[in-house]
Order: C-alpha cells, then sequence, then structure tokens
C-alpha cells in the first residue's frame, strides 16, 4: 500500500456535535486504479479532487457503482465495522452487473481497514452516532463511444453520520414510477439507480410526501422498496418484507433485521406484500407499522401513506410497542459493541493496520 499521511489534519475544525449526514469528509481516502485489465496498488492519500475530463465514461454512460457501510465506536474508543464481507460481495455483484472489473479482497478490505484505523479520530462516539463510509467503482477512461471502459478507479470517502431521516415520514405508494424493471440493475447498487429515483421523489415532495413505496413495474401491485431503503410492514404481530430478486436490493440491514426477528422468535416472512393487503389492513385496524432500513438511516418509521389521492396515518406507538425500534435497537447495540454479537458480525479495527499493509 502506498501511504501518504496529510500533513494538514482538518479534525480541528470538525465539531462532532453540529453537523449533518455527509457533508464533512475524513483526512484520509483510498483510491485504487485499473489499467491494461488489473489493478494497481491500493494508495491511502489526503482526501481531495482528483481530475476527470467531462468526457469520463462514468459521466456519460453511467458505469459506476457503491456501497454504504458504516464504523461505529463503542464506550471504550474501540472501533467496528459491521459484516463487511457483505459489501464486499455486493460491491463485486454490482460491478459485475455493469461490466466493470471486480476489486479484490485486500483491495476493498484492506484499504477500508487501513483508512478506518489512521482517521480513528473522526469517528464519532454516542448516541446515533458512526461514521458513513462510502466505497465506490467508476470508470476513468475518457471516450464518447458507448463502450465499456478500459479504465477504472475504486475509491473509498466516508464522512461522520448521525440519523438520515430522524423523524417519521410521510411515503407515497407508486402508481406509476418504477425504481426497477425486470432485467434491468435494481438488485445493483448502481449510482443511477438512484438519479433516476430523483424525479419521481420531487413530485411525491411536491404533494406533501418524503419519500415513495416503490412497486413492481408491471402492476405497480406489490411492494418492493422504499425511498433508498428496503421495507418491512407489521400487520398485527406478522411482519413482513418482500423477498429480494433481480430488482430489489439484497440490503444488509434488511437481513439483519430478518434475522434478528427471527432471533426473538417473531413471526417474520419474507413475502410478496400487495398495496391490497395493505389497504385493507389499514382499513381493517391491523396495519401496525411500515418501516424502512438501510446502512445511511438504519430505520426509518413511516408516519403516513398515500395512495392515488388518499392518504391514511399510520399509529402512532411507543418505543416499546415498535417491532421497527425493537429491531433497531438490538442492531445498534451490536454494532456499538453495546451488547453480544451472537451473528458473529462485528469486525474490530485493530490498531495500527497500517504497519502490517
Ligand atoms: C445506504 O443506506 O447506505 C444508502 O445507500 C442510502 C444512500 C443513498 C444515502
Amino acid at each position: 500500500m502506498i501511504i501518504q499521511k496529510t500533513a494538514n489534519s482538518r479534525i480541528s475544525s470538525f465539531d462532532p456535535e453540529n453537523y449533518s449526514f455527509g457533508d464533512h469528509f475524513i483526512d484520509h481516502m483510498i483510491v485504487c486504479e485499473y489499467e491494461n485489465g488489473k489493478w494497481g496498488e491500493v494508495k491511502l492519500m489526503p482526501y481531495g479532487q482528483l481530475p476527470f475530463s467531462p468526457a469520463n465514461m462514468a459521466f456519460n454512460y453511467g458505469q459506476a457503482c457503491f456501497e454504504g457501510m458504516k464504523a461505529y465506536k463503542d464506550k471504550d474508543g474501540e472501533v467496528y465495522l459491521f459484516r463487511v464481507n457483505k459489501n464486499f460481495e455486493r460491491i463485486n455483484k454490482s460491478a459485475k452487473r455493469l461490466a466493470m472489473p471486480e476489486v479484490p479482497e485486500e483491495v476493498f478490505v484492506g484499504g477500508l481497514k487501513a483508512l478506518m484505523d489512521i482517521d480513528r479520530a473522526w469517528i464519532p462516539a454516542g448516541e446515533g452516532k458512526s461514521l458513513y463510509i462510502r466505497p465506490l467503482i467508476f470508470a476513468t477512461e475518457e471516450g464518447l463511444k458507448a463502450r465499456v471502459s478500459n479504465k477504472y478507479m475504486f475509491a473509498i470517502v466516508a464522512a461522520p453520520a448521525k440519523s438520515y431521516y430522524s423523524a417519521p415520514v410521510s411515503v407515497k405508494i407508486s402508481d406509476y414510477f418504477s425504481r426497477a424493471a425486470s432485467g434491468g440493475v435494481g438488485s445493483a447498487k448502481a449510482a443511477g439507480n438512484y438519479a433516476a429515483s430523483f424525479y419521481p421523489t420531487q413530485l411525491a415532495n411536491e404533494e406533501g410526501y418524503e419519500q415513495i413505496i416503490w412497486t413492481d413495474d408491471s402492476t405497480h401491485e406489490y411492494f418492493e422498496e422504499s425511498g433508498t431503503m428496503n421495507v418491512f410492514v407489521r400487520i398485527g404481530d406478522t411482519i413482513y418484507t418482500p423477498p429480494t430478486s433481480e430488482k430489489i436490493l439484497d440490503g444488509v440491514t434488511r437481513d439483519s433485521f430478518i434475522q434478528l426477528a427471527k432471533h426473538r422468535g417473531m413471526d417474520i416472512r419474507v413475502e410478496p406484500i400487495s398495496v391490497k393487503t395493505v389497504l385493507e389492513a389499514q382499513k381493517a385496524g391491523t396495519l401496525k407499522e411500515i418501516w424502512g432500513v438501510g446502512t445511511a438511516v438504519v430505520t426509518t418509521a413511516f408516519k403516513a401513506i398515500g395512495y392515488k389521492d388518499e392518504k391514511f396515518e399510520l399509529p402512532v406507538l411507543s418505543e416499546e410497542e415498535s417491532f421497527a425500534l425493537t429491531l433497531k435497537n438490538d442492531l445498534v447495540n451490536i454494532q456499538t459493541n453495546a451488547a453480544e454479537d451472537p451473528f458473529g458480525w462485528r469486525v474490530k479495527v485493530e490498531k495500527n493496520v497500517l504497519e502490517t499493509v
């Protein structure tokens, strides 16, 4: 690994009590370039701008995918990552679907651990706080022919995080727009999936909704995801979440919620959930909760759902009554080393990783 430490740490200008999600970057970043059919040496360097031409293929044809991960500090100041292998495997699935080269484990995991070690002072401790980590792969070749790029960059940047959408939000069930289509790239964390979601979300915002519940592209009868999150619905005491598919992202938080619910003996069903079932449950008074999960948000509760011209309020539950919050607390306690980890999900970042790379 090539290591260039910054001579000018910016940490003293960062106020850990006053920041918002994703807008202060840690002192260093990881970059690794792919050229002539192979990845080069991983470079840990000061965070900063990189020079790219407007003719860069990533900008023009969208060969770009990313991951979302977090690092946590426990009460003793030790640093932990979470289910690193899931993100490593998924970035390579995304890369494959976008005809980009897969990154080797030593580049992804080695780079990640080195970056977390050198910038561990940037990882905020305390309730709801963490460091959001963004590994990404993008094309870097200059050229306007619509073809697969021959050059790429893998990079990792990171920014202190706190709750992303903290208050419960209102969501609109989509009856027209879709996030993903059969045979498309919905299960890849393709940058373009997010770009395509912004316009429908702006329209929902104009109607007074913060997010959209994405439904299937052919019938709009089944829930798929919500905003940038996977979705869970509770009817009575049963939790439902749609099965992953080529249209639904295999979310790490989603999978963790399923395993935690099973561990608690909750009735959780991974099966298609229809708009009709949800609306009927709402009318019958058995619809208790709908929530989204993702790395950035962990959990966002929904306070109202809109469908066509109607808007329905969801019950307001206490922290003890809410399955969403119960599972969120279980998850966060494992992530932050405040509870046992029966699943082996936590990955400790040892000190002085740089001396071993
Ligand atoms: C994540 O939860 O990591 C996401 O990918 C959402 C992100 C777009 C902020």
